[in-house]
């Protein structure tokens, strides 16, 4: 099982992975090998992936297997556009809609408000200007398919065109001369997007359900073994000192129309919100069993004690979101996880998370560390104690399987 995982190779810009930029998305072809080797061993009507951000799982496990339920959960609302657009693509109108759009582009037609906090903080006045004309053209397609693709289309526009820096997916503002000599091309390169990549959106998926909400609210609602294949890339620390996915997400999410966004109301509160409301965010005291401790304890010890609330309050999260799963689970988890750093301490999920699936009767099947080539994170993330901190490279594939199953 799993013979290649390394596809240095593989090049996303070719597939429809490549067509929006997500933090931390995991390899697509790895993702497809694991569903389909699964497939081939066992019937999977079933494919639930918790955190499933940009959607690569849940994708791969559609093009696989059109008839099967498909089900992902996400916190950040941009998350569930992204997935939504992936899995249901275009309508077969587009092109008419493209035209249409080109149309109200070139013509004056009616305006929508479009303001934020901080606006003209993280995107330059003419800058706005060209994004409320296309975000006006969107407003006014009537075809709710293709509109969601075109907002998708939006985002990395906004990103590329906005005053934050491209080496960081935290907002970070950029120099004044960087930003002052940024070419005014938004439209043109908006245009340039939709006509390329519309082709890559006509498979339709339908047998879907994503939920935008917290992963520790959902898991209980949902029956026990409801998934026969569990496939994900849970967040491996909190947001705010790992991947924040919340704040990369905030200009892209403050010029999509509302109405076009799953949201539960909170979302807009301030910048950091999300990042502050998903997994290990919450500021509070942690709460964990004797046994969740003692995974624990080996790297506690090596930590200061001032930043051991950090660490508890992630792992409390995790391990709930651990317990769900394997009740929610019927046949396989398939994790890709990365090791974080604290202190200069590696902490070990990898193995906290492998020593947690055998007590809840899942027993392991493959085990594989890949080397990750590309990473916008920087190798070295931060100083402590005025030495270079440095940052995940590798990840790890854990595929488990649920007791009973085992002949
Ligand atoms: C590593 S990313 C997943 C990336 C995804 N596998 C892909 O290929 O794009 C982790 C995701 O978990 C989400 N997340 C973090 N905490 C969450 C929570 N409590 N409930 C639901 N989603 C959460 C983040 O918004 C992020 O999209």
């Amino acid at each position: 099982m799993l013979s290649d995982i390394s596809f240095k190779n593989y090049k996303k810009s070719e597939d429809i992975h490549g067509t929006i930029l997500y933090p931390a998305i995991m390899v697509a072809p790895v993702q497809k090998n694991i569903i389909s080797d699964l497939m081939r061993r066992e019937d999977i009507q079933s494919v639930f992936d918790p955190f499933h951000g940009s959607g690569t799982a849940l994708y791969e496990a559609a093009q696989l297997a059109h008839e099967i339920q498909i089900v992902g959960c996400d916190i950040n609302p941009l998350a569930n556009l992204i997935t939504k657009v992936k899995l249901q693509g275009v309508d077969q109108n587009i092109r008419e809609d493209i035209l249409q759009l080109k149309d109200m582009l070139s013509s004056h037609g009616k305006k929508y408000n479009y303001t934020f906090p901080n606006m003209y903080k993280w995107l330059r006045e003419d800058i706005v200007a060209s994004l409320s004309r296309i975000r006006d053209a969107i407003i006014e397609i009537s075809n709710e398919q293709n509109r969601l693709f075109f907002w998708y289309m939006l985002c990395d526009i906004i990103r590329k065109y906005s005053n934050t820096r491209s080496s960081t997916y935290k907002l970070h503002i950029k120099e004044i001369e960087k930003i002052q000599s940024i070419d005014n091309d938004v439209v043109k390169s908006y245009i340039s997007a939709i006509d390329n990549n519309a082709d890559k959106f006509k498979h339709n998926t339908w047998n879907f359900t994503l939920h935008k909400c917290d992963i520790l609210d959902l898991l209980p609602k949902l029956n026990a073994a409801s998934f026969d294949l569990s496939i994900t890339s849970p967040p491996y620390g909190d947001n705010a000192t790992t991947v924040p996915y919340g704040q990369f997400s905030m200009l892209a999410l403050h010029t999509i129309d509302k109405k076009d966004l799953e949201l539960e109301g909170w979302e807009f509160e301030n910048y950091s919100i999300i990042d502050s409301k998903s997994l290990g965010g919450k500021k509070r005291n942690a709460n964990l069993s004797p046994y969740q401790m003692s995974l624990l304890e080996p790297f506690l010890s090596k930590i200061a004690p001032a930043k051991h609330r950090k660490v508890l309050v992630f792992f409390e999260d995790y391990f709930k979101f651990l317990d769900g799963l394997c009740r929610v689970t019927k046949k396989y988890i398939a994790l890709t996880l990365g090791n974080r750093t604290v202190d200069r301490v590696s902490i070990n999920l990898t193995d906290i998370t492998k020593q947690y699936l055998e007590t809840k009767k899942f027993q392991k099947l493959v085990h594989a560390t890949r080397e990750i080539p590309i990473k916008r994170t920087p190798k070295v993330t931060s100083l402590v104690y005025e030495k270079p901190v440095s940052s995940m490279n590798h990840e790890f594939i854990m595929i488990y399987e649920k007791e009973r199953f085992v002949a």
